[in-house]
């Protein structure tokens, strides 16, 4: 079947489901396209990419969490670090960055190898030494939400509702194709999530904990501190962030191997973070991003009048061939330093670090716990978003390792 850049409609479930050809055809015939379903444009080479995200007087982040919430973000009142420009950006910036260091990251790697295994240790006692399971719903999307959860200081046990939460309030993204029960159930998570953290702010600011929404209330930029909306909203930012990214990352990784247990991925140990950067290269899990022009402008000699919706196909830049050789094919040894997965410029990824990490530890956990760990459906669910790129269901047999403490001892 031959694609036409007209085919191209983010919105379409062909699309959603693959969107590669399509992105291929607008690298080669439109780099700089007009979508009317979403009455934007679609930048998709990687130079151009790389411009949008670097160039923050011309494309502005503002209209941001607008755009991907709609009426459904939990703290409306005011932007997120994610939705501002410089100079509030940067100071907000400051703050965060201090709490994801590599150096405090890699402090909690044993912490994240123990949540990783109690996961496993779950599995097993509820299905047995074999069986068959849902990988996203039993293991990557558990995983990164019980990080994130310890991380930031709320209750891990309600880390189930804050996935949901998380999850629906992300799906807003598609809130065109909404029903009248989906449109309530998601503004059901944003009230519960709003909620949440409001009772959470009271109880942080009259007994501060040793957790980063602590470290939030209590700092002061310049004197000041963050008002109650800027400190939630910083909490709900990291908390959506954070989810389903690492989620995709990890469930991407093993839908690509079509497994990852010691019997296809043991010789990939001890050192898995080319595969993790190669794959997020292959498969962003956030496909997209959203900027607005603040003046008219050219790009690639298309020109974008001011007050546009622009959005840099991350996904599409990362299968650049004029950046990346042969680029729809998996190769380990590339390890690309210059994918755009994470953005670049100013609001590149606060948690690029972390979720690096997490995915690490989770496979490595896999290939320590796991004999076999098989994905068994061989055609794909993905998750119907065109911002999100994950299995939405991974059907996956294992038969558990007898000596599960024999790999980890060894790295
Ligand atoms: C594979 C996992 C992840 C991917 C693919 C990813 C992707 C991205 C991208 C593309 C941006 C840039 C947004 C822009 O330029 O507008 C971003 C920013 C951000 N990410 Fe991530 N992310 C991941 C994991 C995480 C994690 C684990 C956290 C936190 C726990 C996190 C928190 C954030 C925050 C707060 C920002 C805003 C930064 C700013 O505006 O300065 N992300 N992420």
């Amino acid at each position: 079947m031959s694609i036409s850049v007209h085919d191209y409609d983010p919105l379409d479930i062909a699309v959603i489901e693959n969107p590669y050809p399509y992105y291929a055809q607008l690298r080669t015939t439109t780099p700089v396209h007009w979508i009317e379903s979403v009455k934007g444009y679609a930048v998709s080479r990687w130079d151009d990419v790389q411009t949008v995200l670097r160039d923050v007087g011309t494309y502005s982040s503002m209209g941001f969490w607008p755009e991907l919430l709609g009426p459904f973000d939990p703290v409306p009142e005011v932007l997120p670090m994610i939705s501002l420009d410089p100079p509030r950006h940067t100071v907000i910036r400051k703050l965060a960055n201090k709490a994801f260091t590599p150096k405090l990251v890699n402090a909690l790697e044993a912490r994240f190898r123990q949540i990783a295994n109690s996961l496993i240790d779950d599995l097993v006692s509820s299905h047995g030494p074999s069986g068959r399971f849902d990988f996203v719903e039993r293991y990557s999307g558990l995983f990164p939400v019980s990080v994130i959860s310890e991380l930031l200081g709320v209750d891990v046990d309600r880390r189930q509702e804050f996935k949901t939460w998380a999850d629906d309030i992300l799906s807003a993204s598609n809130r065109a194709g909404f029903s009248a029960a989906r449109a309530a159930e998601v503004q059901a998570s944003k009230s519960a999530i709003r909620s949440y953290f409001e009772e959470l702010h009271d109880r942080r600011s009259a007994a501060p904990g040793d957790d980063m929404f602590s470290s939030f209330i209590h700092a002061e930029i310049d004197g000041q501190k963050l008002s109650p909306e800027e400190a939630i909203n910083l909490g709900v930012l990291l908390l959506i962030g954070g989810i389903e990214t690492t989620t995709n990352l990890i469930g991407n990784t093993v839908a690509h191997f079509g497994g990852f247990g010691r019997s296809n991925a043991l010789d990939l140990l001890p050192d898995l973070l080319p595969l993790i950067d190669e794959m997020l290269r292959l498969e962003a899990p956030t496909q997209l991003l959203f900027r607005h022009t603040t003046r008219d402008t050219h790009l690639a000699s298309f020109h974008i009048p001011k007050g546009s919706l622009v959005m840099p196909l991350l996904g599409s830049a990362n299968r650049d061939d004029r950046k990346f050789e042969d680029p729809d094919r998996f190769i380990l040894k590339r390890a690309p330093r210059d994918n755009l997965t994470f953005g670049q410029g100013p609001h590149a990824c606060v948690g690029s670090y972390l979720s690096r990490i997490e995915a690490k530890v989770a496979l490595e956990v896999l290939v320590n716990r796991f004999e076999r760990l098989e994905v068994v459906e061989k055609s794909r669910s993905w998750i119907h978003s065109f911002f999100a790129r994950g299995p939405r269901a991974l059907a996956t047999s294992y038969l558990a390792a007898a000596d599960g403490d024999l790999v980890r001892a060894a790295h």
